[in-house]
């Protein structure tokens, strides 16, 4: 049974808003909404909103698929540790991430000091009918998505359970996801 989840009123989530000194960083599997839902947050706090995919293609002036393919994942990494750290500096903002950046031990050691990381967590079915939607992620290539979600979902979840902050994003609409986050973090701060 799917619980209603209570919509924190205007003033509320003003209140959250000028509590947050920090980023708020979505972190998670590809695949679980942070981008959407990211956005949607950041509008609803008024506040910038940053996609860290976006910023490394843009630093990079190439896509992500492009940037594994010429230079590989290390190098993708690396620019990505970088681009997040930058982004961390930028006042209280939304960040979303890429689904790998949060296991890099650096990167998630920059974000656990310089934001709050909010874990999205969805089941592997859900997961892997959204990534199906596109094709743009290196490391779905050559394989079944099925199988290589699922493996790094297992192999990844000890990094994300770090997240001070854990919501489902299952199959419903990202607006549910939206309002748990909310109530979540106005609970934690
Ligand atoms: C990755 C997820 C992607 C992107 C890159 C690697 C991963 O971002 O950063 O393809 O390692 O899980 P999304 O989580 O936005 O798909």
């Amino acid at each position: 049974m799917t619980i209603e989840t209570r919509s924190l009123s205007d003033s509320e989530i003003r209140s959250v808003a000028a509590r947050l000194d920090r980023p708020l960083v979505l972190v998670g599997m590809m695949g679980v909404g942070k981008s959407t839902i990211g956005r949607k947050l950041a509008q609803l706090l008024d506040l910038p909103f940053r996609d860290a995919d976006d910023e490394i293609e843009k630093a990079a002036q190439l896509s992500v698929a492009e940037i594994f393919e010429r230079f590989g994942e290390a190098h993708f990494r690396d620019g990505e540790r970088r681009v997040i750290a930058r982004l961390l500096e930028g006042g209280p903002s939304v960040i979303a991430t890429g689904g790998g950046a949060f296991v890099q031990p650096d990167t998630r050691a920059l974000i656990h000091e310089k934001g709050i990381a909010v874990w999205l967590d969805s089941d592997v079915a859900t997961l892997v009918e959204r990534v199906g939607r596109r094709d743009t992620r290196p490391l779905l290539r050559g394989g079944d998505p099925k199988e290589i979600v699922a493996r790094l979902k297992a192999e990844r979840e000890a990094a994300y359970s770090e997240a001070p902050i854990k919501v489902m994003s299952d199959a419903g609409p990202h607006g549910e996801a939206v309002k748990r986050i909310l109530q979540a973090i106005s609970t934690w701060l």
